[in-house]
């Protein structure tokens, strides 16, 4: 088979890396078939080529501005996605020790390394203080003062930027919507000059800037409009009032295509109303975005185990459940289910686990591929907030994940042994003796 062009053309629409030819679904130029084969299922199946071209896609678009684009780790946090980015000259959001410990391991420069959350321990401050993260982003005045402290005690300056709550309704899903003022995140816009000015007066803090990340999945950019002219003001006076302010880091959140006839938001949009906003403020912009660079970057292939017909509907019944993929359930989300070999035919139902939960499910109500016992499926845009948000939730090992880059493809992650899921497990009769304590 001719290799295709790897060109941002195709794999602009976000499922082209995923296509079918004579009847065979394909990742870049591997067929799936093979690849559960090989690996088993339930398997992860990711596409670098994908991840590079949307990462050139964003940066081409905010040339102009310089930015530096901090990959948000959480989204998909596997050391060989990490690794793609940081050979793109990424940065990385991370939210958490362990994220932030995975990005040192996979050779981040910390410089480049902006760390988010509410609830940052001391712990996390002080490792990310010794590693000399780029910087903060603040999320209250307690955050700011534990900084402070953290700091003094280990010798440290804190570079910190506060995250404003700029009250913009992003229009998404509730559970990733961030930026309205019912949200726990970020501090109030009235409150923000006052909280800046007693930072200011703390030890061992540098204020660098300002943060917005107003929510996930925006298919519109004109939220980021309105959040930025919200904060450009203050932005104004911020820089006036401390030197060392220079960062508008407006997060993530853009949105990627689902469902067929839905469109991502593209970054040439995101870019035409970001750009002349940070250029009239004089700040180096910095993103954060997660979902946009993987989402449809990845599938999670699965095999229907049983179908089963009930009172009045069908179940088809995958090894791949919601501990594998949890978006589905938490939040009602589309996910298209493809035939991995073309299929005869069609039946309609819902595609489940074997979980005992009735919240079980990877689509409801749906005409799927009818592939029959033992058949291969594919559950689409898995590539964020797949992996990353899986559990051993009714002792399931986890599953394998597999970076397919043209026609190679490497295991980046084995699947889960029964004994990886007990490991960490004591019966209590040899005192907790096997259990190592931390
Ligand atoms: C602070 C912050 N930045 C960036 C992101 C990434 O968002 P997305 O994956 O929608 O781009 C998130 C997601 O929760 C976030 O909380």
């Amino acid at each position: 088979m001719a290799k295709q062009e790897r060109t941002d053309e195709n794999m602009s629409d976000g499922t082209d890396v995923f296509q079918e030819r004579n009847g065979q679904l394909y990742a870049e130029e591997v067929q799936v078939q093979e690849l559960a084969a090989r690996y088993g299922t339930p398997l992860y199946v990711y596409s670098r080529g994908y991840m590079q071209s949307r990462y050139r896609a964003l940066a081409g678009a905010l040339a102009p501005a310089q930015p530096l684009i901090c990959y948000s780790a959480k989204a998909n946090t596997n050391r060989a996605v990490l690794r793609t980015f940081l050979e793109e000259g990424a940065g990385l959001d991370v939210v958490s020790g362990g994220e932030l410990f995975r990005a040192i391991r996979a050779g981040a420069d910390p410089e480049k390394i902006v760390f988010a959350g509410v609830g940052k321990t001391q712990e996390e401050i002080e490792s990310a203080l010794h590693e000399g993260i780029l910087f903060f982003t603040v999320e209250s005045e307690p955050e700011a003062r534990r900084i402070s402290d953290c700091a003094v005690r280990i010798g440290r300056t804190g570079r910190i930027a506060f995250r404003i709550n700029p009250d913009v309704d992003p229009h998404t899903h509730t559970y990733i919507s961030t930026g309205k003022r019912e949200n726990k995140f970020g501090l109030d816009l009235e409150r923000a000059e006052h909280a800046y000015a007693m930072a200011a007066a703390l030890p061992n803090l540098e204020i660098v800037g300002l943060h917005l990340h107003i929510g996930s999945q925006l298919l519109d950019a004109r939220p980021y409009g309105e959040a930025l002219d919200k904060v450009a003001a203050l932005c104004g006076r911020l820089q006036a009032r401390y030197q060392t302010f220079r960062y508008l880091d407006i997060g993530g959140g853009l949105g990627i295509a689902y469902r067929p006839g839905e469109t991502a938001l593209a970054p040439e949009a995101f870019a035409s109303v970001v750009l002349p906003r940070v250029a009239r403020l004089g700040l180096k912009l910095v993103v954060e975005p997660g979902r946009s660079l993987v989402g449809n970057g990845g599938i999670l292939v699965c095999r229907v185990q049983y179908v089963k017909a009930s009172y009045d509907k069908q179940f088809v019944i995958v090894d791949a459940a919601m501990n594998d993929l949890i978006r589905p359930s938490l939040y009602h989300a589309h996910h298209e289910v493809r035939a991995v070999r073309a299929a005869s035919g069609m039946l309609h139902g819902d595609l489940v686990g074997p979980i005992c939960e009735s919240g079980d499910f990877l689509a409801q109500d749906r005409d799927l591929p009818d592939v029959g016992e033992g058949g291969l499926l594919a559950v689409m845009s898995a590539g964020a907030y797949g992996y990353a948000m899986s559990s051993n939730y009714n002792s399931r090992r986890r599953p394998a994940e597999v970076l397919v880059d043209g026609a190679s493809h490497v295991l980046v992650r084995r699947r889960e042994t029964w004994e990886d899921v007990v490991r960490y497990e004591s019966d209590g009769s040899d005192s907790g003796q096997g259990v190592e304590h931390v």
